[in-house]
């Protein structure tokens, strides 16, 4: 089985990396933009093949499908966040994030789908966030995110009578790097809202993930939230 995972190079990305990893079968192709970090990570095992691009260049994702050609499994998991108050927020930052976050994912969808429609089989996980409800200071991920389900689910209605299931994992609030960069009086006030009052650890992400991916084969379209009860406020 061939993977392409986007943004494995830490956090959640790494974590279902090294997920697809425990199956044997599988060549797991993987993107960032730190080669090292890239490099450092290819050293555990042959199957992996790290590609160093920024997928919110256009360009980028042509070579990227000329480089590795034919895969079952998508997985959409590079993001980023650049987070402000909707007035404060430039046009950069709106633009940089729905590149990364939504228009990337179309892209790389768009190259990667023929190849899944011929053969009438395949699998698409998009990475979307509980932001996705709306949530203050993130406008700009949170319409990407929201804009990411809302595509899946469409994609999911046109391609599932070629076999191929499309869905989605919401995840909250995960302890990765994206997150480490908040204020501690921050993250207390967020935790007080988890009925699991912890974060999830990135690899309890990547196992709903991969499950979706490959082994629930009747499941298509959801939108799977991973939030340890976040949401039920
Ligand atoms: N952490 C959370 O609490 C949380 C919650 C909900 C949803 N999510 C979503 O889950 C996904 C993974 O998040 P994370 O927390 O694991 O983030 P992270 O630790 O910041 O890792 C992000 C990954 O995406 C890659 N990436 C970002 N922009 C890229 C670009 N333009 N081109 C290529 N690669 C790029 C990074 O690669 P390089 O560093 O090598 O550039 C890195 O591998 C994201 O879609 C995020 O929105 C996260």
């Amino acid at each position: 089985m061939r993977v392409l995972v986007t943004g494995g190079t830490k956090g959640i990305g790494l974590k279902i990396v090294e997920q697809f990893l425990k199956h044997e079968n599988c060549e797991i192709h993987f993107t960032g933009r730190d080669q090292e970090s890239g490099n450092q990570i290819v050293k555990k095992d042959s199957r992996l093949k790290f590609h160093c691009i920024d997928t919110s260049q256009r360009e980028a994702i042509d070579k990227l499908y000329q480089d590795i050609g034919a895969v079952d499994v998508l997985v959409l998991n590079a993001g980023i966040c650049k987070d402000t108050l909707f007035l404060r927020m430039k046009d950069e930052d709106f633009d940089a994030v729905l590149k990364t976050n939504l228009y990337s994912p179309f892209w790389i969808t768009k190259a990667f789908l023929p190849d899944m429609l011929k053969k009438q089989s395949g699998s698409i996980v998009y990475l979307s966030s509980v932001s996705a409800r709306g949530n203050a200071g993130q406008a700009n991920y949170a319409a990407s995110k929201a804009g990411l389900e809302g595509m899946a689910k469409s994609l999911a209605l046109e391609v599932g009578k070629r076999n191929v299931r499309v869905n989605v994992v919401r995840p909250g609030f995960t302890d990765t790097q994206m997150t480490a960069a908040l204020p501690e009086n921050l993250k207390t006030e967020i935790l007080k809202h988890i009925p699991l009052a912890r974060m999830a650890q990135p690899e309890e992400i990547a196992q709903v993930v991969f499950s979706l991916a490959i082994e629930l084969s009747y499941v298509n379209g959801q939108v799977v939230t991973v939030d340890g009860g976040l949401t039920l406020h």
